[in-house]
């Protein structure tokens, strides 16, 4: 007898909807508000600039919708979740009237510009819904921004005939989005281009958008694996873990991983930044909490680290922000060559880092130009660096603990996995959301769904516009439109809560054992959101 596997039974699961969505043909949206865009963008952008946020509600006449086809893509990194925004999308656009269609574009982006794509039906998408990944179609970095990918892509899009184009991404997809929308108005193309927040960082997230998609499940993921490590280390008490967790520049998965499971310490990029924390002194307080725990006989513990750390602390992010500019003009630049070309006090900061690091620093950059952070062992780092404090203590006699330490990294694991169900409903409830804005003859909009933490029947259903979401910031060396990333609100609640309880997680060993994700039983288990959507509520 064959065996039944998970990736079997989750394709049966059917999303929860927002009740609004009972009745599609009555969906229309309304605006609720009209958000300021600076003037910069709106003299970029001036004609999707100046649309108001919209929220979904019912019309009092039925529409009969026409047939619509509708591209959609998936850009930048995986995040859980991805394949229901595409199945959210295709039940409701066959809903809306049986002969619509869904393209979807191949490899991210480059499809688009290339023209690269397949149709979607039920039988592609069926072995896809509720699973990880993005393979049905595949995602990619591109980024569609000289005159020749946009015209290409317009003329893909025009000989194609569609109505929308769904862009599924993080803040620079969304920026590419923006673009777009702008582009095909300016050419008086009637194909609407609309965003889908998605990214495991969190970062995309703003007054409409509490969340990304996949933040939940990529959360989940590294909860358990701390938790599992957290058991380890209570039972063994020989090592301390440093655990650099992905998520770019933001702190968002660093904080939620830790109200998930109380570590010892969790390093918040943000906070560093603001306190003007330099290095030496993020060290010192890890080092300080070891020896406060080795008085009490503990030579254990588990310290969090955000993988964009490094970007926060001031020395450094000088620094990155020089080799940024430089390797902007000439990519690569010999290592040999470099410290001649920086500052004096960037010259100081590199030199000062270990030679790996230094290597880290200079070999990789994403398409939009930033340090690819996930090649930088900050955890390692970290590690080496306490540990060297730590031996220096040892020779001044205020410190004769035990230091043994092992390092992770937490990063790609979580991106691909089965969807929670927080994930699951979301994304295909942002599905639909896409396929009736298209509907509705809008463009330029990200969608948005609102009170999260509620059941998902009672999720409101919107969309804000991409140009409210822009400011100018320094890409490849220069003055650019992009889509805001939202940094950790250190006033907000989450973050309050944190702040209250780290000093007892530091000290009493309080972890917290979440377990794998739940799928099935009960609902208190299965349906669970982010705590930090949930403190903020
Ligand atoms: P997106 O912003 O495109 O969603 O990607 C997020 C992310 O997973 C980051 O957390 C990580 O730093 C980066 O992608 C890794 O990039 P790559 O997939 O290109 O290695």
């Amino acid at each position: 007898m064959d065996a039944l596997t998970l990736q079997q039974v989750r394709r049966e699961y059917i999303p929860v909807l927002p009740e609004i969505f009972r009745s599609l043909s009555e969906l229309v949206f309304h605006a609720v508000h009209n958000p300021s865009t600076q003037p910069e963008i709106q003299k970029l952008f001036p004609l999707t600039s100046g649309f108001s946020v919209l929220k979904g509600g019912k019309n009092a006449h039925k529409r009969s919708p026409k047939p619509l086809k509708v591209g959609v893509v998936f850009s930048g990194g995986q995040a859980a979740g991805g394949h229901n925004v595409i199945s959210g999308m295709y039940d409701a656009l066959k809903s809306l009237n049986p002969h619509s269609q869904l393209l979807g574009f191949i490899d991210g982006p480059a499809g688009v510009v290339s023209g690269k794509y397949k149709e979607l039906t039920d039988a592609l998408i069926d072995p896809y819904r509720n699973q990880g990944g993005f393979d049905l179609i595949g995602s990619g970095r591109t980024k569609i921004e000289t005159e020749e990918q946009f015209s290409a892509s317009l003329q893909w899009v025009r000989s194609l005939k569609l109505d929308g184009l769904v862009i599924i991404g993080g803040d620079d997809s969304h920026t590419n989005a923006a673009y777009l929308a702008e582009y095909f108005l300016k050419n008086a193309c009637p194909v609407k281009v609309l965003g889908v927040p998605k990214t495991i960082d969190g970062d995309l997230k703003n007054p409409y958008v509490a969340t990304s998609f996949g933040f939940d499940t990529a959360c989940k993921t590294y909860s358990e694996m701390i938790g599992n490590i957290a058991r380890d280390v209570l039972s063994a008490k020989k090592y301390y873990h440093f655990i650099r967790l992905m998520g770019r520049s933001a702190s968002h998965i660093a904080l939620e991983c830790a109200l998930s499971t109380q570590p010892n310490f969790t390093c918040i990029g943000e906070e560093i930044a603001a306190k003007k924390k330099t290095w030496d002194q993020t060290v010192l307080a890890i080092a300080d909490m070891i020896c406060r725990r080795a008085e009490l006989g503990k030579h254990y513990g588990i310290i969090l680290v955000p993988e964009g750390l490094i970007e926060f602390i001031p020395e450094i992010s000088s620094l990155i922000k020089e080799l940024n500019g430089l390797l902007a003009a000439s990519f690569p630049i010999p290592p040999q060559d470099i410290q001649a070309k920086l500052t004096p006090p960037s010259r100081a900061c590199y030199s000062s880092l270990p030679e790996d690091i230094q290597k880290q620093l200079l070999l990789h950059r994403d398409p939009h130009g930033n340090v690819q952070v996930s090649f930088i062992e900050t955890e390692k780092l970290l590690m080496q660096l306490v540990e060297k404090e730590l031996f220096s203590r040892q020779s001044k006699g205020s410190y004769n603990g035990k230091f043994n330490a092992v390092h992770h990294f937490f990063g790609y694991e979580g991106r691909a996995g089965f969807p929670s169900n927080f994930d699951s409903n979301y994304c295909y409830a942002l599905g639909y959301t896409a396929a009736l804005l298209v509907d509705n003859g809008l463009t330029g909009y990200m969608c948005s769904i609102q009170n999260l933490s509620l059941h998902p029947s009672e999720w409101q259903v919107g969309a804000v516009p991409l140009t409210s979401l822009m400011n100018m910031e320094m890409r490849k060396g220069k003055e650019r439109p992009v889509v805001q990333k939202a940094l950790l609100d250190l006033n907000s609640k989450a973050f309050a809560h944190f702040s209250r309880h780290r000093e007892e997680w530091a000290i009493d060993d309080t972890y917290l054992y979440p377990g794998p994700i739940q799928f099935f039983g009960p609902s208190a288990l299965c349906d669970t959101v982010p705590h930090t959507l949930v403190l903020e509520k």
